[in-house]
C-alpha cells in the first residue's frame, strides 16, 4: 500500500513554452510539500535538465510570493525525450531510473500534451511516479476547460488589438494581427471577439480570402468604415479551394514543406500568416478601388504579437489557478495517484489520467463563440446598410 510518507523529496520540472503561471503552480506545490514535510528540488530547462542532472534547491522562505512572477524561474526547453527512439518501453525504464540518481521519490512535471506526454509514457511503460499539471498559453488540452497562462495572454492579445484601433483610425488602415496559438483558435477568437475584431481567423476554420476577408472588407469600407482589424490565428490557413483560387503568393506546396518542431508539429509560425493576408490584399486592385470609391486610400500593415503574449506577470485568474493547480498535484503525489493530472472541470479542481488528459483540444462548430464570432463580423456592416 502506498503510504504518502514515502514521499521526502519531489522534483518539479517546467517543459515547452513559458507562460505566465508557471510560477504560481510551483509556489503551489511548494506552500503544500513544506507543509508536509517534503522537500522540493528544481529540475531545470524541462526534459533537458531531466537528462543532465541539472537541478536547483527549492527553498521556500527564498520564494516570497512566487506567485506573483512571470515566466518560470526552473527555466524550460522544449526537449523530448522520446524523439527517434526505437521501443517507448525501454526508454521509459531509463527515465524511471533517472529518479534515484536525481535523489528524487517523485515528479511533478508542468507542461503542455508534449511535456505531459513524456510523463504519460513514462507511466505507463515504467510505472514512474509522475503527476502532471497543464499548462499552455493556448488552452487546447482536452482534459482541463482552462490551463493557466491563456487568460493572461487573452488579455494581452485583447489590449493591443485595443490600443492598435486608435492608429489604425488616424492612418485609415487595415491592420492584420497575428495571435499565437499553434493549432488551436482559441487565443484569437477569445481576444478577438473581446477586442471586437472586425474580421477572425482560426485553423478550426480553414478561411476563404474572397468571401471571409476581401468581401468583408469591401462590404465594411462601403458601410462607412474607414479602418478594420483583423485577428488571425497564427496557425490560421485558406481552404484549398481558396489557397488554389485566391493566393498568388503561396501554394499548398508551402505549407507542406514547413518545417517542423522536435514533437513533430509543423512550425506554422514560419508562415507569417499575417504578412501573407497584406501581401495577397496588396494585390488586389478591386479591393484598392473599393475603398477610392469610399474616399479611403488602401493601406494595410500586419503586426505581430508573438512572444509578448507571453510576456508579464499572470493575471488573477491565472495566479488563483496557479496555486490550486500546484496545491492539488502536491496533494495527488502524498495520495500515491501517480499517471494523473490536475484539471480545471468548471470551478472544480479533478483529477484525471494523463493518458485521456493530453488529448488535443480545439474550437468545435457547436462551440457560441463559432456563433458569436459570425454574428459580430456580420451584424456591424449590415446593420449599418440603409
Ligand atoms: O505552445 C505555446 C506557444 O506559445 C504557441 O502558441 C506558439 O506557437 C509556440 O508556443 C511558440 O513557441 P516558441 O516560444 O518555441 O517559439
Amino acid at each position: 500500500m502506498f503510504m504518502g510518507n514515502q514521499i521526502k523529496k519531489i522534483g518539479i520540472l517546467t517543459g515547452g513554452g513559458d507562460c505566465p503561471g508557471l510560477n504560481s503552480v510551483l509556489y503551489g506545490i511548494m506552500l503544500k510539500a513544506y507543509d508536509a514535510g517534503v522537500e522540493c528540488v528544481g529540475i531545470l530547462k524541462g526534459w533537458k535538465g531531466f537528462l543532465e542532472n541539472q537541478t536547483i534547491p527549492l527553498d521556500i522562505s527564498e520564494h516570497d510570493d512566487l506567485h506573483t512572477v512571470g515566466g518560470t524561474i526552473l527555466y524550460t526547453s522544449r526537449t523530448n525525450p522520446f524523439k527517434g527512439v526505437s521501443s517507448k518501453e525501454e526508454k521509459a525504464k531509463e527515465l524511471a531510473k533517472k529518479f534515484e540518481e536525481l535523489g528524487i521519490d517523485a515528479l511533478i512535471a508542468i507542461g503542455g500534451d508534449d511535456t505531459l506526454g513524456v510523463a504519460d509514457n513514462m507511466f505507463k511503460f515504467a510505472n514512474a511516479k509522475v503527476v502532471g499539471c497543464p499548462k499552455t498559453i493556448d488552452n487546447d488540452i482536452a482534459g482541463t476547460h482552462y490551463t493557466f497562462g491563456f487568460w493572461s495572454a487573452t488579455q494581452l492579445a485583447s489590449n493591443a488589438m485595443d490600443n492598435l484601433t486608435t492608429t489604425a483610425r488616424s492612418h485609415q488602415r487595415v491592420f492584420v494581427v497575428e495571435v499565437m496559438g499553434r493549432d488551436a483558435g482559441f487565443l484569437t477568437m477569445y481576444s478577438g471577439i473581446s477586442a471586437g475584431a472586425d474580421i477572425i481567423l482560426i485553423p478550426e476554420t480553414p478561411f476563404d480570402l474572397e468571401k471571409d476577408v476581401i468581401e468583408v472588407l469591401k462590404k465594411r469600407v462601403n458601410a462607412g468604415y474607414k479602418y478594420h482589424i483583423i485577428a488571425t490565428s497564427e496557425g490560421a490557413y485558406p481552404n484549398l479551394e481558396s489557397l488554389n483560387r485566391d493566393f498568388k503568393t503561396i501554394s499548398k506546396e508551402t505549407i507542406d514543406k514547413l518545417p517542423k518542431d522536435t514533437f513533430g508539429n509543423p512550425l506554422l509560425v514560419k508562415l507569417n500568416m499575417s504578412q501573407i493576408i497584406v501581401d495577397e490584399m496588396n494585390l488586389r486592385d478591386d479591393l484598392k478601388q473599393e475603398f477610392l470609391n469610399n474616399g479611403v486610400d488602401f493601406e494595410c500593415r500586419s503586426v505581430v504579437l508573438g512572444h509578448t503574449m507571453r510576456a508579464g506577470t499572470p493575471n488573477s485568474f491565472d495566479r488563483i489557478l496557479g496555486l490550486r493547480f500546484g496545491l492539488a498535484a502536491m496533494k495527488l503525489v502524498l495520495e500515491g495517484k501517480f499517471g494523473n493530472m490536475v484539471s480545471l472541470k468548471g470551478n472544480k479542481i479533478k483529477t484525471i489520467p494523463l493518458s485521456e488528459g493530453i488529448k488535443k483540444k480545439y474550437i468545435t462548430p457547436d462551440n457560441d463563440k463559432m456563433e458569436l464570432r459570425d454574428l459580430l463580423v456580420k451584424i456591424r456592416y449590415l446593420s449599418k446598410q440603409k
